[in-house]
């Protein structure tokens, strides 16, 4: 069980260092991430190593019996190598090369730059490899960085060679005959720069398919290194999630020995639990069950625009979901908050008011109850059944200009399934379609906004609705194949013949202005003209252009929202559809604004309302942390997070069901 946050002792003097340890054996922390921005302390300049510090620091914290997860500091070059190397400073697509003065100064395919992270990364390899501290090591931070130089210009055209076999597949792929953009020589290709008016958007989708294997070439690069030097440390990096992050983590899960993960939500009313779930759920998915939570806030919410300070409980509930959905643990960022830096006033466990404060005492209390629970954690059995589809490139062609609402979003589509899955208490997995595709394991498959769309990707999905899986297709869906290029025929040309619809029309819709369906439900911003070629429809348009039209439809059991339907609307399909197709809640009957999460034998509830909330359990339980025996009901007080241990194992039915057979 990991629990501690990010260290970053070269910020303090040497006698706070002291005083770091003793509290955080206090709160009960595991393990502390140090050394990410620690370059220019580690390497004051080119060639020149200062590690007596940090001998210091791993030993002491080795002495205090904390694990030590060890940062390659790499996501920020000193000022003296992007002196020494200015074109390994990254360009904007403006061409305005930046300076340094920040983090993420440097472009990733500069050779200068790739050479010195491998330098300092095997020297740190070197000295600590061995170290008896050391648990995990955690290549860079945040993968993520954007240039668009003459030096990312060459590597980004070696890359195309190696897509497209030749340069007429490529003017092909990217439909270069639109506004004479034919390429007669690969010298010609440029990254998306600042240009007069729409770029391509092929263009684009590929470049950031690029930046995606390019980072992540760099990353190998480190890994193979220090695996070289002990083979037996596991090496992570933290993923960030982000509509600027041209990073394709699904293809990224499988080169990494954990998957660690980076959330913070950005809402504070409930939306923030129902993020948490949905990071929680993507993560698991990444790590095939396993996964780590590298870094969360631990007493702040930023959201848009001002921070939230979390309400006394907060920390608790949002930190034993991730555990629940699979995380081995709950890190922070970061364990100090910080005198001075850009980010003086953001989250630590021990905050400017010191050890004596609210959220010190509620680390404490989490650590006590994450120490009692880390012995009985297995490894995540958490028997989805339901799956969403998750796209980066799809999310990425979404944000492109041109298309036919700037109200388009990919990201907000996808959460919308899952918040309805979530609300109705649902297990929920998701499947990656860039790298699957084995949907056996599922009977419900939700398909928000996969706009890109390969022909084995419509293959597996019409083979899944074949052998008798339940498919729920959302609008923007199956349009375009994986250049973009859309389908002829009639939307979505990929899924036409499994959803047997065929929309002839879109009809964009004002933000806010709602649609009505003749079902009761409402949709916003999205509806369109669909012909019936074999579907029923089960939902009609009730005014204007559409009115008698088909809205939602089913082909066997296929079906296809064309509209954008409210949550509520959501959250009534998935729940019926989940009926017919046996896919029960974690707990039946649950009250409003209160969670349950199962993993394995450990029973997970949340509280997030503002009453006392009374749970029926499937069967006795006693509670994991105190080991008091709880029954088979249990009363939760609100904003309270609580851990039943079930007695029956994992599979056994339910006193009820058992008595009604
Ligand atoms: C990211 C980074 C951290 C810190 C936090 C706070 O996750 O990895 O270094 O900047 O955000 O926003």
């Amino acid at each position: 069980m990991f629990f501690g946050g990010d260290y970053n002792p070269e910020q303090w003097p040497e006698e706070v260092w002291d005083a770091d340890v003793e509290l955080m054996c206090e709160a009960g922390v595991t393990a502390v991430t140090v050394g990410v921005f620690a370059w220019s302390h580690l390497e004051p300049s080119e060639g020149e190593y200062d590690f007596a510090w940090l001998d210091r620091v791993l030993d002491r914290l080795h002495d205090g019996g904390i694990k030590v997860v060890l940062a390659t500091p790499t996501a920020s070059p000193p000022p003296w190598f992007t002196l020494a190397h200015p074109e390994a400073l990254p360009v904007n697509a403006d061409g305005v090369r930046l300076t340094h003065g920040s983090r993420d100064t440097y472009c990733v395919s500069a050779p200068a730059y790739r050479l010195a992270a491998r330098r300092i990364a095997s020297e740190l390899g070197r000295r600590y490899a061995d170290h008896p501290a050391l648990a995990m090591w955690h290549v860079h931070n945040e993968y993520g960085t954007d240039c668009r130089c003459d030096l990312t210009a060459a590597a980004f055209r070696e890359w195309l060679r190696a897509r497209h076999s030749s340069l007429d597949a490529l003017n092909e792929a990217w439909t270069t005959a639109f506004w004479s953009q034919r390429y007669s020589d690969w010298a010609q290709i440029m990254p998306p720069r600042a240009t007069q008016y729409l770029p391509n958007p092929a263009q684009v989708l590929d470049f950031r398919r690029f930046l995606s294997d390019e980072m992540l070439s760099a990353f190998v690069e480190q890994r193979d290194l220090l695996r070289g030097l002990n083979p037996s440390t596991p090496i992570t990096t933290n993923f960030v999630q982000g509509g600027w992050v041209s990073v394709d983590h699904a293809r990224w899960a499988g080169e990494v020995d954990v998957v660690a993960v980076d959330h913070y939500p950005d809402l504070s009313d409930i939306s923030a639990e129902e993020q948490t779930a949905f990071a929680g759920d993507l993560a698991r998915s990444w790590g095939r069950g396993s996964w780590l939570l590298m870094e969360t806030a631990p007493n702040l919410i930023f959201t848009r625009g001002r921070m939230h300070t979390k309400e006394p409980g907060r920390l608790a509930r949002q930190s034993l979901s991730y555990v629940a959905r699979g995380s081995d643990g709950a890190m922070y960022f970061q364990w100090r908050q910080p005198r001075g830096g850009a980010e003086v006033f953001h989250s630590a466990l021990v905050p400017h008011a010191g050890p004596d404060s609210p959220i010190f005492r509620e680390v404490v209390d989490l650590g006590t109850r994450l120490g009692a629970l880390s012995s009985q954690l297995e490894p995540t059995e958490i028997p989805a059944e339901v799956a969403v589809t998750w796209d980066a490139p799809s999310w990425w062609a979404l944000q492109g200009a041109g298309l036919p609402s700037a109200g388009i979003d990919y990201l907000a589509a996808v959460q919308q399934t899952h918040r309805a899955l979530f609300r109705a208490g649902i297990p929920t997995d998701f499947v990656f379609p860039g790298t699957m595709i084995d949907l056996s394991a599922y009977r419900i498959v939700v398909v928000p906004h996969l706009y890109l769309v390969s022909d084995e990707v419509a293959a597996a999905l019409r083979d899944f609705v074949a052998s008798g899986g339940h498919l729920v297709v959302g609008p923007l869906s199956g349009v375009a194949d994986p250049f973009a290029r859309v389908g002829p025929g009639g939307y979505p040309a990929a899924f036409r013949h499994i959803l047997g619809v065929r929309v002839t029309e879109w009809h964009p819709q004002d933000p806010g202005v709602p649609v009505h369906l003749d079902d009761g439900s409402t949709a916003f911003g999205w509806a369109e003209r669909v012909e019936l070629i074999g579907a029923q429809a089960l939902a009609r348009y009730t005014e204007g252009t559409l009115a008698g039209e088909p809205a939602v439809t089913r082909n066997g059991t296929a079906w296809y929202v064309s509209a954008g339907l409210d949550d509520a609307g959501w959250e009534r399909m998935l729940r019926t559809i989940a009926a017919e197709a046996n896919v029960p809640p974690v707990l039946e009957g649950l009250p409003p604004e209160v969670e349950a999460v199962r993993r394995g034998q450990l029973l997970f509830v949340f509280n997030h309302s503002e009453s006392e909330a009374s749970v029926k359990l499937p069967s006795a339980a006693t509670d994991a942390v105190t080991g008091r025996f709880l029954g088979t009901e249990i009363t939760i007080r609100s904003a309270e997070a609580l851990v039943a241990r079930l007695e029956k194992p994992v599979g056994t039915p339910t006193a009820t069901s058992a008595s009604s057979e």
